[in-house]
């Protein structure tokens, strides 16, 4: 079969991961790698020849497949959306990229011919996107509970030993668990954006995130007493969608969660249960669910 030429857009936790996986399977071959700041220093190899600072430099390299793991949503959206309108296939990691609107960015996939694979983008290295998938086709959603948030879960486990605040999250974001700005994990917009992919995959019709409502965890925030999670939920009965810090006790799937941990709950209306947990976040279950798209695309 012939080698894929990858773009790969991001080349941080996530993308140096893939990077450097790329490089040692003669099955791709690197044709360009779009970051922000070509004179950084790097923790992987990444070849001067290769660098770019420009989207529209990537895709006119003709990749067959962008890999798009870039932590700027709305940079990461025009580069996904220029990808599929050439009929390139795009595996993205973004989830505020993807999750905005993927009823859009699908049918546009669908009109190009092109394959949009997001995997990575919810639960990291757990498969919680195909969980859902799994539960839809045995019959419809009615109930999705899920922790999405590999930082928040950090902190709170840490929280509840007693320790500072503002070094867990420094420790969160040295794991390389943390967004580049971590508001986006401490206000609940990341969480929001992934219980959205979800719902896509769900429901007809979706669920933006602007109508999931949302809790921020911060040093002082008061939180219920208990082992506490925080919490994404759909209720497709009650036409209800939040992200809230809840008390989970009596509850094994989300209350013995380790650290970077996400796990998922889905109920479908005849009462049967679907279930998932993994390691959500951080660069070594991240780039293997990349890796997994990749593999599907490769064939
Ligand atoms: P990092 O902050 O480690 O890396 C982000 C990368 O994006 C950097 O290489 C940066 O360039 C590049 N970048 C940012 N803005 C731009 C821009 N405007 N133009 C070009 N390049 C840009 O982030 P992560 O690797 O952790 O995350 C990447 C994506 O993957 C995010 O969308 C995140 O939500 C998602 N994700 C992250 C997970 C994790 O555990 N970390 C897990 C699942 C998904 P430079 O290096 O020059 O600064
Ligand atoms: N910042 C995210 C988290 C990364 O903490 O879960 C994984 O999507």
């Amino acid at each position: 079969s012939r080698v894929l030429r990858v773009a790969l857009a991001g080349c941080g936790v996530v993308g140096g991961g893939v990077l450097t996986r790329l490089q040692a399977d003669p099955r791709f071959e690197v044709v360009g790698v779009l970051v922000r700041d070509p004179g950084k220093a790097r923790d992987v190899v990444l070849p001067p020849e290769l660098t770019l600072s420009d989207p529209a430099a990537l895709l006119a390299r003709e990749p067959d497949v962008l890999v798009e793991a870039i932590s700027d949503a709305s940079t990461g959206l025009a580069l996904i959306r220029a990808a599929l309108a050439r009929g390139i296939d795009v595996v993205s990691a973004n989830k505020q990229a993807v999750g905005g609107d993927l009823a859009a960015l699908t049918s546009l996939a669908e009109t190009s011919g092109a394959r949009l694979l997001y995997s990575a983008s919810v639960g990291g290295g757990a498969p919680l996107i195909e969980t859902v998938r799994r539960a839809r086709a045995h019959a419809p959603v009615v109930r999705i509970e899920a922790v999405l948030n590999g930082t928040c879960n950090y902190i709170l486990n840490r929280l509840a030993d007693g320790r500072d605040f503002d070094e867990a999250l420094i420790g969160a974001r040295e794991a390389g668990f943390a967004e580049e700005d971590p508001s986006a994990d401490l206000t609940g917009l990341d969480a929001a954006a992934k219980l959205a992919i979800l719902a896509h995959e769900a429901l007809d019709g979706g669920l933006s995130p602007d109508r999931i409502a949302r809790e921020t965890l911060a040093a002082e925030a008061v939180l219920p007493t208990g082992r506490v999670r925080q919490l994404a939920r759909l209720d497709v009965r009650k036409n209800l969608a939040g992200v809230a810090f809840r008390a989970v006790d009596g509850d094994p799937l989300f209350a013995d969660l380790p650290d970077e941990w996400n796990a998922l709950r889905v109920t479908t209306g005849d009462g049967r249960v679907f279930t998932a947990r993994g390691r959500g976040a951080g660069r070594v279950p991240t780039t293997e669910s990349v890796w997994a798209d990749l593999s599907e695309l490769a064939g």
